[in-house]
C-alpha cells in the first residue's frame, strides 16, 4: 500500500516534468493513467489490509513521496525514469506474477490480478520514454548520461533486492506477500534476460559503452 501510493507520487512528479520539457501528449497521458492505476492499487491494497487483519499504516514521511531534482529536468526525467519505471516497474511484472501464482485469498487475488495486468503497461512506458529522450535533441547526452549512471542505479536496486529471509510467517502466503529472497532470484533473472540486452542494446549507439560493466 506504501509502494503503491508512493508509486503514483513520484509518477505525478515525473509527468510534471515531461509537460515541462515539451513530451508528447501521449507519453504524459500515459503518465497520468499509472499514476490514476498507483491510486488503485493503494486503494486495492489498503482493502486487502484490512481483510487480513493488518493495523493502521503510519502516515507516510512527505520527503518518500518526494523526487529530489538536482539536475537539469532532462537529466532529472532520465534519471528517476530509468529508476522507476527501466529497473523498478520492469522488475515489478514477474514479481507481481510471482506473488500472484501462490496467492488464495480471493481479495488478494483480485488486487494482484489488477497489478498484473497494468504493470507490463508501466513498464512499456518507461521504455518507450526512455527511446524518446535518446532520440530526442537531447539524446546524445542523454546517452552519455546512461552509460554514466547505469552501474550505480544497478547496483542500487540488487542492493535493495537482497538478502533476507527465504521463508515467510504462516498465512502470509496466501495473502500474496513473498518470501525476501525471491525478490532476489526475481531480479537476477530480468538483469539476464531484460535489462542487459536492452540497455546494452540501446547504449551501443556509444560505441564504447556497449557492454555493461558488472
Ligand atoms: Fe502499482
Ligand atoms: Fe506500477
Amino acid at each position: 500500500m506504501v509502494a503503491e501510493y508512493t508509486s503514483a507520487a513520484h509518477t505525478h512528479t515525473l509527468v510534471g516534468w515531461l509537460i515541462e520539457i515539451g513530451a508528447s501528449p501521449d507519453l504524459v497521458r500515459e503518465g497520468l493513467r499509472i499514476v490514476d492505476d498507483e491510486l488503485v492499487h493503494a486503494e486495492l491494497s489498503a482493502e486487502v489490509l484490512a481483510l487480513a487483519g493488518g493495523g493502521p499504516v503510519p502516515p507516510l514521511p512527505r520527503a518518500a513521496l518526494r523526487l529530489p531534482r538536482a539536475e537539469p529536468t532532462e537529466a532529472a526525467v532520465l534519471h528517476w525514469n530509468v529508476e522507476i519505471f527501466c529497473l523498478g516497474e520492469t522488475v515489478a511484472v514477474p514479481l507481481f506474477r510471482k506473488m500472484l501464482a501462490g496467492t488464495t485469498q480471493p481479495q488478494a487475488r483480485r488486487l494482484l490480478r489488477r497489478i498484473v495486468a497494468d504493470e507490463a503497461r508501466h513498464r512499456d512506458f518507461g521504455w518507450t520514454l526512455l527511446d524518446s529522450l535518446l532520440a530526442g535533441p537531447w539524446g546524445e547526452e542523454a546517452r552519455l548520461r546512461l552509460g554514466v549512471g547505469l552501474p550505480a542505479a544497478l547496483a542500487r536496486i540488487r542492493e535493495a533486492y537482497s538478502g533476507g529471509a527465504s521463508t515467510l510467517p504462516e498465512g502470509a502466503r496466501e495473502w500474496g506477500l513473498l518470501a525476501p529472497a525471491a525478490y532476489g532470484e526475481v531480479l537476477r533473472q530480468v538483469e539476464r534476460t531484460w535489462w542487459r540486452p536492452r540497455f546494452a542494446a540501446r547504449l551501443a549507439a556509444d560505441g564504447a559503452r556497449a557492454t555493461l560493466p558488472g
